[in-house]
């Protein structure tokens, strides 16, 4: 099975070190992965949550582009578009609006955080917070699902958000049958979260980031800004907990780390060891600089390969929502469904059907094509619990366990593998 994977970054600001370690280098990586499919999208929606500069956001979504072109995203490769290119997101936004409770946004945490901050400010619990801020997870809900995404690489400070989509889907699947594919978080240990130059992560809303593609004197000026303590040259310094360290582990192979952990038992100066990160730096994004450079002062290039993108990632998007707009009711009046007769599209493929039992447990069948029960479930407790359990079979296109599954009565196991694998081809 092809598995998807999709990224998004918000285009409110200019691409620093800390999105290069953690989103830009490692999605590139993965773009060249055998049997995947992979999204790369400039969230542009997003930005209008939190920036109302037109200017900043246009500069922001060149800069982003520009950026993952030059770190060798091949376009060819992979869906790479810009999201507001995409009505169909939007569109889906409002379907998944009306499936997710009000008390489910609520808990969501950039919207908490608002109101937190707002509460220990003592004002109103809603100042300063628009709709759109607490309709986010939403917009991203549709983002991911609208490519029927498997994998979302993100920090943890996302998974949440990934946690919700998926909850989001489940709720459609529920009421509407089984269209939305269940994403999942991929949070890779090992990509490190960069300290900035006060030692706090780096980002933008702290303004302590270093410019990835900043002139070299600039990137240098700032590393030498870098927080460090008060060590003179010639005194041993920790590796744990050095700023300056953490960030060269981000660039450094194994050998590189250890030599440097050696020059700080060593007693190497501030000003050595930061010398030795601006270089090593350098040693990477110096061979990117040019592309960069060159796509940025030539925005018409750009837009072109972000058109062609769009085309191609609606060419995804198109059908899915016609299917889902069919799903809800939002239908042609003279289509077959209106005078009540059995719904064709959906009738010639196997589906999963959720419902729950008068005990209250929640139950699943696997009927194929024409109707015919393949295989019923036991109770869950959760309706959560009964889309893993799904999610599984689709997966490995095999039957769960029998503590997962009661089994009707005389189950048809390559029947059922079989109609598995017409719904996995069905989804690819
Ligand atoms: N919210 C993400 C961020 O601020 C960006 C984003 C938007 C995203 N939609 C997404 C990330 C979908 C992954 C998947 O970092």
């Amino acid at each position: 099975m092809t598995i998807r994977y999709l990224t998004g970054i918000t285009t409110t600001g200019t691409p620093h070190l800390g999105n290069y370690v953690g989103a830009i280098r490692p999605s590139v990586e993965a773009s060249r992965r055998a049997d995947t499919e992979n999204f790369y999208f400039l969230a542009d929606y997003h930005a209008l949550i939190k920036c109302d500069e037109p200017a900043r956001i246009q500069r922001s979504t060149l800069e982003i582009a520009a950026c993952w072109l030059a770190a060798g995203l091949d376009p060819q490769q992979v869906f790479f578009y810009r999201q507001s290119d995409i009505p169909e997101i939007p569109e889906l936004t409002w379907l998944l609006t009306c499936v997710t409770g009000k008390g489910v946004l609520n808990r969501a945490h950039a919207y908490k955080a608002q109101v937190d901050k707002n509460s220990a400010a003592g004002v109103d619990a809603d100042t300063d917070v628009t709709a759109g801020l607490f309709m986010y997870p939403v917009l991203m809900a549709a983002d991911i699902l609208m490519f029927k995404a498997h994998r979302i690489p993100v920090g943890r400070d996302q998974v949440q958000h990934i946690e919700m989509a998926r909850d989001m889907a489940q709720s459609f699947n529920h009421l509407y049958g089984e269209h939305l594919v269940l994403p999942e978080a991929a949070v890779d240990e090992s990509v490190a979260l960069l300290p900035g130059l006060d030692g706090r992560k780096m980002s933008k809303s702290y303004d302590n980031v270093i410019g990835l593609f900043s002139p070299r004197e600039q990137v240098r000026k700032q590393i030498f800004s870098m927080v460090t303590d008060s060590r003179a040259p010639g005194e041993p310094k920790q590796a744990e907990g050095s700023a300056l360290f953490q960030v060269y582990q981000a660039f450094a192979s194994a050998d590189e780390t250890h030599k440097l952990r050696q020059a700080y038992a060593d007693g190497i100066s501030w000003a050595d060891a930061k010398q030795l990160l601006f270089e090593r730096i350098d040693r990477e994004i110096a061979p990117m600089r040019e592309r960069y450079e060159h796509l940025v002062s030539h925005p018409a290039e750009l837009e072109q390969i972000l058109q062609a993108g769009a085309a191609k990632a609606r060419a995804r998007a198109t059908p899915l929502m016609r299917e889902l707009r069919e799903a809800v009711g939002l239908r042609n009046l003279a289509s077959s469904s209106a005078t009540g007769r059995k719904d064709k599209a959906k009738a010639a493929l196997p589906s999963f059907k959720q419902y729950r039992e008068a005990d209250g447990r929640f139950h699943f069948k696997f009927v194929d094509a024409q109707g015919r029960l393949l295989l019923q479930s036991a109770g869950f407790a959760s309706p959560r619990e009964a889309g893993q359990c799904i999610a599984a079979m689709k997966q490995s296109q095999a039957l769960p366990s029998a503590a997962e599954a009661a089994l009707a009565p005389g189950v048809d196991v390559p029947a059922v593998q079989a109609a598995l694998k017409t719904l996995a081809d069905s989804e690819n």
